[in-house]
């Protein structure tokens, strides 16, 4: 399918409407399944949305919390309540005020000494909960997504082996930059999925955003291997990040 982009004035619209397509992937889901299965993002971007699902009271009394099952995209290689444990953020943000399951909540075992065993021990997670066959995929109602302004997304980053994952759902990889482990799921997992919404904003994304978004040449960046096999693929940006100044 085509990407779909939506742009908006400020980061606070991009979580809205964000939050309006989470309110409808999430009672669509679990009408047609009887629950719905959501990645979240790491990252700073995504805080507002979740803040929003958890304290705006019309939206937080529309969702059916106890039939939605939250996993994480990635995870830093870091304790639950590390700062920047992307655990902690979702659960402080949103997890801690609604009224979801402890059952419900799926985070990467960030903790884990060897971060391989993390990766390892989250692939099962994924292939216990959606009952997987040898070889087959989860499938995602609605895979949450930011990107970084090197392109990167979840914690796929450029010039790793994770990139070049064709098998496994979970992957540990090293990354030069940050000087660290970090656990992700796979393009294989992410491109699964039936819906993938990226929230982007800022200025500083603009150029290789640009780079992203268009429809041709090889991929340079990991953002530009997110292409879901058989589901929708939204982006929302705030002006800054289009490169849009009105
Ligand atoms: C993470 C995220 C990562 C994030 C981008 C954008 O663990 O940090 O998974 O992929 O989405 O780095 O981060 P911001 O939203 O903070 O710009």
């Amino acid at each position: 399918m085509t990407p779909e982009i939506k742009i908006f004035a400020d980061p606070i619209q991009v979580a809205r409407e964000a939050a309006v397509e989470f309110v409808r992937l999430a009672e669509f889901a679990v009408q047609e399944r009887g629950l719905c299965s959501v990645a979240l993002a790491g990252g700073s971007t995504p805080k507002s949305l979740y803040s929003l699902l958890a304290d705006d009271e019309s939206l937080r009394q529309t969702i059916p919390w106890n039939k939605l099952h939250f996993f994480w995209g990635d995870e830093r290689h870091v304790a639950p309540d590390d700062k920047d444990s992307n655990y902690r953020m979702a659960y402080e943000a949103m997890l801690s005020k609604v009224p979801v399951p402890s059952s419900n909540v799926h985070r990467i075992r960030g903790e884990e000494p060897d971060a391989q065993k993390a990766a390892d021990a989250y692939e099962q997670e994924l292939q216990s909960f959606y009952q997987l066959e040898p070889e087959r995929l989860p499938r995602f109602d609605l895979v949450l997504l930011g990107m970084g302004p090197d392109g990167h997304t979840a914690s796929l980053f450029p010039g790793t082996t994770a990139l070049n994952e064709t098998k496994r759902l979970v992957a540990a990889t090293w990354v030069e930059k940050f000087k660290t482990y970090r656990i992700t799921m796979t393009l294989p997992v992410l491109n699964n999925a039936a819906n993938v919404i990226f929230l982007v904003c800022g200025a500083e994304k603009t150029e290789v955003l640009r780079t992203v978004l268009k429809e041709e040449g090889a991929a340079q960046y990991p953002a530009q291997l997110v292409r879901p096999f058989a589901g929708r693929l939204l982006w929302l940006l705030d002006e800054s990040a289009a490169g849009e100044s009105r």
